[in-house]
């Protein structure tokens, strides 16, 4: 396996671009081949086998790419495919899942933790037992929150709408006095300044995206396959979806302003 070669890293729309900006940020010479499944997202709504079967058609795109790992951005597709498309692969694929609970495990005072999420995710129960390997006596409570995924595909990123759904959505959390919230979905770190103001400065937040980049950081070096040689940023940073590759562009810039510079849209039924 070439060293150089770039990570493929993906999720079902913009969200798992939280991920990318981490990996950026902690292995800056690394090169990243993104895709946005922006013709089928939300996946959080979605069952178990298409989320498997979307995986798997994106993971043999990236093989094209010849990527030399991939990094499942999307707690959904972590919950619901990781364990069944790492057994198929034999290049290392790592999840968001166990990075992000092993951190609020570890980081709880209370022992209270909050999970938000999609609805697949909060229903599959894995945050609830990842936490609990860490941390036996936590107590962990989960939240769906199915609109925010839409709004921030929108681009309602500070938006008085969003900030609405999210009294909303966090009341519950609020009456159980975590002191931990998970933002369990790659998406919601990109609200996290709304979601810090309506938690308050006494709930400790976990953004799983910053945890995964220094597992997938540790990963390389373990397995000698950091890359060793600096590339131009074209070559370096490349983003395709599956639709409405400018829609994506432009709200990818908010996020990466520097490294996007273009999407190209791929059919991603024919992989
Ligand atoms: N960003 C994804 C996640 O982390 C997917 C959300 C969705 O498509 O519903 O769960």
């Amino acid at each position: 396996m070439d060293r150089n070669a770039p990570i493929g890293v993906f999720d079902s729309g913009v969200g798992g671009l939280t991920v990318v900006r981490e990996i950026i940020r902690q292995i800056p010479d690394e090169r990243v081949v993104y895709f946005g499944d922006t013709a089928r997202v939300p996946y959080g709504t979605k069952s178990r086998d298409t989320v498997i079967r979307y995986s798997r058609q994106i993971i043999r795109f990236l093989r094209t790419k010849d990527v030399k790992a991939i990094v499942i951005a999307c707690n959904t597709a972590s919950s619901y495919a990781l364990e069944t498309v790492k057994k198929e692969s034999d290049i290392p694929v790592i999840g968001v899942i166990n990075a992000g609970a092993k951190m609020a495990a570890e980081i709880t005072k209370n022992g209270r933790i909050g999970v938000i999420g999609t609805e697949a995710t909060i229903n599959s129960g894995i945050y609830t037992e990842v936490i609990r390997k860490f941390n036996p006596r936590a107590e962990v409570f989960g939240k769906a929150c199915p609109l925010f995924v839409p709004l921030v595909e929108e681009g309602l990123l500070h938006d008085s709408v969003t900030d609405e759904i999210a009294f909303r959505y966090t009341a519950d959390l609020k009456g159980k006095y975590i002191d931990t919230l998970v933002l369990g979905c790659t998406h919601y770190p990109l609200i996290r300044s709304t979601l810090r103001r309506i938690m308050g400065e006494g709930v400790e937040l976990v953004n799983p995206a910053y945890e995964t980049a220094i597992e997938l950081k540790q990963l390389l070096e373990k397995e000698g396959m950091s890359c060793d040689q600096n590339c131009g940023p074209d070559e370096k940073y490349q983003f395709y979806v599956s639709d409405l590759a400018e829609k994506f562009t432009n709200i990818a810039k908010a996020i990466l302003p520097e490294q996007v510079k273009e999407t190209l849209q791929i059919p991603i039924e024919e992989y």
